[in-house]
């Protein structure tokens, strides 16, 4: 009976995310007998401390997971039967006990749990915060085992990184590559008075240890230093402040001469050194532990000191030793690369190589509190890329890696994609620098180069949707990255296991499953965009979101693919290409040099080779190309069905949301799947071996169809279409589409391919025979907050499903479609499923 009701309350309760994995769920004790503490003892008073707040968090905890009301007291005296936490200075204070923690490290704590005597000691207050965080994630995950332990960050470095903008409200946001609503900081060009979500959003960081956050675009707003904005910034301080989290700030580089009034921003001339000084001095007075800064110079049109043919190193340090009197440190990030002169007719020119030209030079001469910070593959957050190289260049020199949890390149939000383990392929490679292991890990850490100072940044593109990112799946993400970047070795499958358990409970199916699907999804995300490195294949000159590999060569952006009829990929060798390879020390420049020992999942980043190359797989390059993609898009099918096993056994809310983006993710990998095997077999002419490129015996190409009020279009790029072309409205008056049914009777799934633009909200419906099957609307734009787009084409392609519709040969199938706006209903084709055809 008790478990029962304790079923119901939990199954019922609607969820909209906003927790996280901070849910605090009601923990079922069966018929244990468990001794809890039954007060707490937080050993600081004021407010502002990570520690009081640790209190208070553990107070909630145990009332949402024990249904226990435990008091706070702050005053010492330590008593048994009671949870304690504080630093490791404060108690030893307060306490007559010895205490025979372990050394820890900055941030780091000691834990020891035993029945209702709990010890959570901080080396400082953030880290016994993390403590309590850490004991409460073990009650909610139902662990009530004894245990003592001590630990402490690999990396003093712990960040998130928001692109979020003053400005620009509207569909698309005001957060630069965010798809869960616009900024939880600033609306209309104003930082929000009400914070309350900036508190939520602290919480979550804490309790993954994150400990710093720069909360304005690295394509920076310089009105952020101007006294108007800095009253703002340090209100949102003081609310990460009592988690712990500091706030930093980026920077435009050219603020003296935009907002303070001299005619120049040269780092060398004494009046914008000055400038900076006072700026920095100003806002520390406002925000006197910020964290420090953040720079993005000479990058995609942002300002910076080769305007003054000064060095990247003296804008740096400039910026350092304005920081410096005030403990602040300068990230400055390597992403430095010549956007407009790059030409791919010359065939050594890369953009790879831009890094470590840039950066290794002034390896040693940068001042102690700058960090350079890289982004993990030499390109941009690709799907597959190899370690930056500079990681192995610059010894002397602090270092971040950059990370996305924002999916920018990887799907947006709407597909699935758990990128711990495509993490782990950089943090684990090892880049032998002086023929001696060197982890990319241990270089972050500081170890390998003894550096004191680095670690890891994330941009985490939350927004105001209450599931922070668009998608409720994709907070595992956030919740493993924090998890890496304090133990780079954790286990991510068991991460990932803890995190469900935290946000979905304690049924093992429900582990188990989410933990398949999630394992699963980046593989099956490369197998269907770009495969064998030749990098996410997405249109990079507009949404980064759905395929136009097209789009990667012919512009100065860098990112080619260099595919004619015969052959594609980048030469990247010594020998004969662009000389990339030859920027990793000796062993791991030899292994790339050459194809004989290049890995297959990286061939095509470092060779140009024909379409019937031989991998090591035996196979040819093109015909992989068609399988991947073929067996990436049934793995997103199958997540479909492992989700509807799940129904019940999560709350309605949550269940329903995830499949919407599931169902959407299995419809558009089709379209990623069909788009790149098109062109590729349009470019290469080389037929599947397995005939299914260009042969699709279930659909029902609509422009096939009898259409009244409809047109043929042909559709830009023409490879986002089945059989190239589409159909659209040719007034603002409904148009019909009408087939007969030439299969055999029988069972099928129905689907119809169809696009939805930006603008508009058109309308169809389905008939069969003239009975409503079903309608729906256009409007994707506001339940996917992907990058949407305005054209036909692999954003806007996606479709929909009717599972197990009852068909005769010879019944009509009719499409109605009313267009609206812009959006002039445009649809693609039908297909009728047998069961087990995914096409
Ligand atoms: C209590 O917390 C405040 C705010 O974080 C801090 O300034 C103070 O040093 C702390 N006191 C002790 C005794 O740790
Ligand atoms: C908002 O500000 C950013 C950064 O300063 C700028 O790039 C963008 O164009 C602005 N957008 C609008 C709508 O003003
Ligand atoms: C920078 O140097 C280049 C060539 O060395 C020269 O043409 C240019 O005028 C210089 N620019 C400035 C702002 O000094
Ligand atoms: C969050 O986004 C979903 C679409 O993904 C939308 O339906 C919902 O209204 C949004 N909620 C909030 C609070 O913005
Ligand atoms: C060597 O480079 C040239 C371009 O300079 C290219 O055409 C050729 O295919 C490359 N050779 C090999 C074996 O990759
Ligand atoms: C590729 O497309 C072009 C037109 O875009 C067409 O002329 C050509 O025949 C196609 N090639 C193959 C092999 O499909």
């Amino acid at each position: 009976m008790r478990l029962l009701h304790f079923l119901l309350v939990t199954l019922v309760a609607a969820e909209d995310g906003l927790d996280g994995w901070l849910r605090y769920a009601p923990l079922d004790l069966g018929h244990k007998h468990v001794s809890f503490p039954t007060s707490i003892v937080a050993l600081n008073s004021s407010k502002d401390s990570p520690v009081y707040t640790a209190g208070l968090e553990l107070q909630k905890g145990f009332k949402g997971i024990l249904s226990q009301n435990l008091k706070i007291s702050h005053d010492g005296r330590p008593t048994s039967s009671a949870i304690i936490v504080g630093t490791v200075a404060e108690y030893s204070k307060t306490s007559n006990k010895p205490l025979n923690a372990p050394k820890l490290k900055e941030d780091g704590f000691w834990l020891s749990t035993h029945g209702n005597t709990v010890t959570i000691l901080g080396q400082n207050e953030r880290g016994a915060l993390y403590g309590a965080f850490e004991y409460l994630s073990r009650l909610a995950q139902g662990d009530l085992s004894p245990a003592t332990y001590a630990t402490s960050p690999d990396a003093p470095i712990r960040w998130v990184n928001h692109w979020d903008n003053l400005n620009g409200t509207g569909t698309h946001g005001s957060v630069e590559r965010g798809y869960g609503g616009d900024s939880i900081f600033y609306k209309d060009n104003v930082i929000y008075q009400d914070l309350s979500r900036v508190t939520d959003y602290a919480r979550l960081l804490a309790s993954i240890r994150i400990n710093g956050v720069v909360i304005n675009n690295v394509n920076a707003d310089p009105a952020f230093l101007t006294d108007k904005y800095l009253e703002g910034v340090a209100r949102i301080a003081s609310h990460f402040r009592p988690y712990g989290v500091k706030v930093g700030l980026s920077l435009n580089f050219a603020s003296p001469q935009l907002i303070g009034g001299l005619n120049t921003f040269d780092p060398l001339d004494p009046s914008v050194v000055e400038w900076w000084r006072t700026t920095t001095n100003k806002v520390y007075k406002y925000v006197p532990d910020m964290a420090g800064y953040l720079v993005k110079a000479n990058s995609e049109g942002q300002p910076g000191p080769l305007t003054y043919n000064r060095t990247l190193l003296d804008g740096a340090n400039m910026f350092a030793k304005a920081a410096k009197p005030h403990g602040g440190i300068v990230m400055f990030r390597a992403f430095v690369y010549d956007s407009v002169n790059l030409k791919e007719s010359d065939w050594k020119a890369d953009r790879a190589n831009a890094a470590v030209d840039h950066f290794k030079q002034f390896d040693g001469q940068f001042d102690d509190n700058v960090v350079v910070q890289i982004k993990y593959g030499p390109i941009d957050f690709q799907v597959r890329e190899p370690a930056s190289p500079l990681f192995a260049n610059i010894p002397k020199t602090n270092v971040a890696i950059e990370l996305q949890v924002t999916q920018e390149y990887l799907g947006q939000q709407c597909h699935l994609v758990y990128l711990p383990p495509l993490w782990n392929t950089i943090l684990d490679f090892d880049l032998r620098v002086d023929n001696k292991k060197t982890l990319v890990r241990d270089v972050l850490s500081g170890e390998r180069f003894k550096r004191n100072l680095g670690g890891y940044v994330a941009v985490s593109n939350v927004g105001v949707n209450s599931t922070w990112l668009g998608s409720h799946l994709a907070m595992s993400n956030l919740y493993a990255y924090g998890r890496m970047a304090w133990e780079p070795t954790v286990d991510v499958k068991a991460t990932l296991d803890d995190w469900t358990r935290l946000t979905f409970g304690l049924d093992k199916s429900v582990i188990n499953t989410i933990n398949k699907m999630s394992m699963q999804s980046w593989p099956a995300y490369e197998q269907y965009t770009g495969n064998l490195g030749i990098q996410t294949l997405t249109d990079i000159l507009y949404a980064h979101y759905g395929p136009n590999p097209p789009s990667q060569d012919d512009n100065p952006w860098g990112q080619w693919t260099r595919a004619d009829a015969d052959s594609i990929g980048m030469d990247r060798t010594v020998w004969n290409g662009t000389g990339f390879a030859g920027q990793y020390p000796t062993e791991v420049a030899r292994r790339y040099e050459r194809i004989e020992t290049t890995p297959d999942d990286l061939l095509l980043w470092f060779h140009h080779v024909p379409y019937t190359h031989r991998l090591h797989s035996g196979k040819t390059v093109i015909q992989h190309f068609y399988d991947e993609h073929y067996k990436g898009a049934e793995t997103a099918h199958s997540f479909l069905a492992m989700w509807k096993s799940l129904k019940g056994k999560i709350d309605k809310q949550r269940y329903e949301e995830v499949l919407f983006r599931l169902v959407y993710q299995a419809g558009h990998s089709i379209v990623w799947r069909d788009a790149i095997n098109n062109f590729y077999h349009n470019k290469s002419g080389i037929a599947d071996k397995s005939k299914r490129v260009g042969n699709h015996p279930w659909r029902i190409e609509a422009e096939s169809m009898t259409l009244k009020g409809y047109a043929p279009i042909a559709v830009n790029p023409f490879f986002t279409a089945s059989g190239f072309k589409g159909i659209v409205t040719t007034s603002n008056a409904p148009g019909t589409a009408t087939t007969k049914v030439n299969f055999p009777s029988g069972t099928y799934d129905l689907a119809v391919g169809y696009y939805d633009i930006i603008r508009g909200k058109a309308n169809w419906k389905v008939y069969i025979n003239d009975k409503l099957l079903g309608a729906w609307d256009g409007d994707n734009e506001d339940k996917l907050g992907h990058w949407p787009s305005e054209f036909l084409d692999g954003h806007s392609a996606t479709r929909i499903t009717f599972d197990g519709v009852k068909i005769k040969k010879g019944d009509t199938i009719k499409i109605v479609g009313t267009p609206n706006g812009p959006e002039l209903a445009p649809v693609d084709y039908i297909v009728l499923l047998p069961k087990g055809i995914i096409d």
